[in-house]
């Protein structure tokens, strides 16, 4: 069986000194972290923090993923940070995700071009959809399915209804690894892994309490 993916996504949250704080606390789990085989951790930090977590990470199993990437390679786009620079430091990308398609407009064309750089680099793409019907573009093997009524709500999809959407994104291509996100918590992850048919969670508000989210790791 495949690893169960745990990704934490801290979203537009904390600075340097926080995440110093973060990873003092989340490291004192380093022992029983370094044991884990069965599940691979990702986390998605804001581009200012992707160089400190990948050297606080280098000698562990814990992979960095950026939140997004550009959709154009090295050029004068000023404020991009494009795949050849994410590379350096991370490993996987989300890319689709509802607030980036809400609040900065991105479309599917603007996704399919992000995901295409992403490929070009080797990073992994982890591609948020809202569900089975999102189109998903070619070369993306984990998908994350995302309800927006869930994210940072507190009311999570029922685990029945997200296997459901997940086996639907499976049926579409045996290759995708299907996670699900929104409203994950330590209380309900094991909910929505223990069948092995929803493949990890994407985890949002519960991932910047670094014990939570230790325990999250723990429960799934
Ligand atoms: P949430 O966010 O866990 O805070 O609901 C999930 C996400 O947006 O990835």
């Amino acid at each position: 069986m495949e690893k169960l993916l745990i990704v934490a996504n801290f979203k537009s949250h904390m600075n340097n000194n926080e995440a110093k704080n973060w990873l003092e606390t989340f490291l004192t789990y380093k022992n029983n972290l370094l044991k884990v085989e069965n599940k691979e951790i990702i986390i998605a930090a804001p581009y200012t923090l992707l160089m400190g977590f990948n050297l606080s990470f280098a000698s562990t199993n814990i992979k960095i993923a950026s939140q997004d990437i550009s959709m154009f390679d090295e050029g004068a786009y000023t404020g991009e940070v494009n795949g050849r620079q994410i590379k350096d430091f991370a490993s996987y990308v989300i890319i689709g995700h509802s607030e980036r398609r809400e609040n900065f407009k991105e479309t599917d064309d603007i996704l399919s071009e992000k995901v295409k750089m992403a490929l070009k680099q080797g990073i992994k793409p982890i591609y948020c959809v809202q569900g089975a019907e999102t189109k998903v573009p070619e070369g993306v093997e984990i998908v994350a399915y995302e309800p927006q009524f869930a994210i940072g709500s507190g009311t999570p999809d029922t685990p029945e209804n997200a296997e459901k959407v997940c086996a639907e994104l499976v049926s579409r291509s045996s290759n995708f690894i299907v996670l699900y996100g929104g409203s994950v918590n330590s209380n309900n992850v094991a909910s929505f892994t223990k069948n092995g048919k929803i493949m990890g969670v994407l985890v949002g508000g519960a991932s910047l309490d670094p014990h939570e989210f230790y325990k999250i790791i723990e429960n799934a």
